[in-house]
């Protein structure tokens, strides 16, 4: 078929998958060059959305007064929320690196609007939340983008929304989905932070696929497929 991928690109394309990593640190002085931005960018835009609604919109910060702002806003609800885990595990979560809005040299802010191309948007009006899904689709897109041009991205969902809705004076009818810290990395570790911390395992693909009905583990006509999936095989 035309346009088939070619083995070399099909391998570049899990490359980025396996190797995508929450960064939060690692980000050297390099600035951003604006045409990788902008490619960056543009592939966040080319994403599937509901009804073709693109409701995303990207707010590029480099604002030094706003990212202090930010980060303020990451303090306070990273101190509130240790409040919800007994120790051990609050002094734990407490030294973990969760954020790096200082560090990196561009942040973004990828936000929803309901009011695009509505009221009446195709596919959105029984499950309104497809249009959420479609930012975070878009979101996904950058970040596999931004692996691949080798710049580090880390989400930061530590932050009062309330405070972002304020200091980049979102209408309030739009939401802010996503606080994305972004730069060029020395490193993208092997393994999430949260996996090498002892916080949480990568659960085994077999212990979340289900056959036909949900919590069915085992199915005779899905055999293969089941015991290829039980192989935990690494395409990486
Ligand atoms: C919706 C969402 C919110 C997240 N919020 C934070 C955050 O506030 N701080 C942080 O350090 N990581 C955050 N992460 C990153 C996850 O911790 C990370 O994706 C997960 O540990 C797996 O690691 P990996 O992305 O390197 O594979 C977030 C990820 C997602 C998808």
């Amino acid at each position: 078929m035309k346009d088939n991928f070619t083995e070399d690109e099909k391998r570049g394309f899990y490359k980025a998958i396996y190797s995508r990593r929450d960064v939060r640190s690692h980000f050297t002085s390099k600035p951003i060059e604006d045409e990788v931005l902008s490619k960056i960018l543009h592939a966040a835009h080319h994403a599937p959305s509901v009804g073709f609604s693109q409701p995303w919109n990207f707010i590029l910060i480099k604002d030094i007064g706003t990212k202090k702002k930010i980060k303020k806003s990451f303090e306070d609800e990273k101190k509130r929320s240790s409040q919800l885990v007994e120790e051990p595990k609050r002094s734990k979560y407490l030294s973990f690196k969760l954020e790096g809005i200082l560090e990196s040299p561009v942040n973004l802010c990828v936000t929803y609007d309901p009011s695009k191309f509505g009221p009446f948007v195709i596919g959105r009006s029984s499950i309104p939340e497809a249009g959420l899904y479609s930012v975070c689709c878009a979101i996904q897109n950058l970040w596999l983008s931004a692996r691949t041009e080798g710049i580090g991205l880390g989400w930061v969902s530590i932050l009062s929304n309330e405070t972002l809705k304020e200091n980049l004076e979102l209408p309030e009818h739009v939401v802010p989905v996503a606080y994305l810290c972004l730069g060029y990395v020395d490193d993208f570790a092997e393994k999430p932070d949260l996996e090498t911390a002892g916080w949480l395992p990568r659960l085994e693909l077999k212990d979340v696929v289900y056959f036909e009905k949900w919590n069915e583990h085992e199915n005779e006509n899905w055999k293969s497929v089941q015991n290829m999936i039980k192989e935990n095989l690494n395409y990486a």
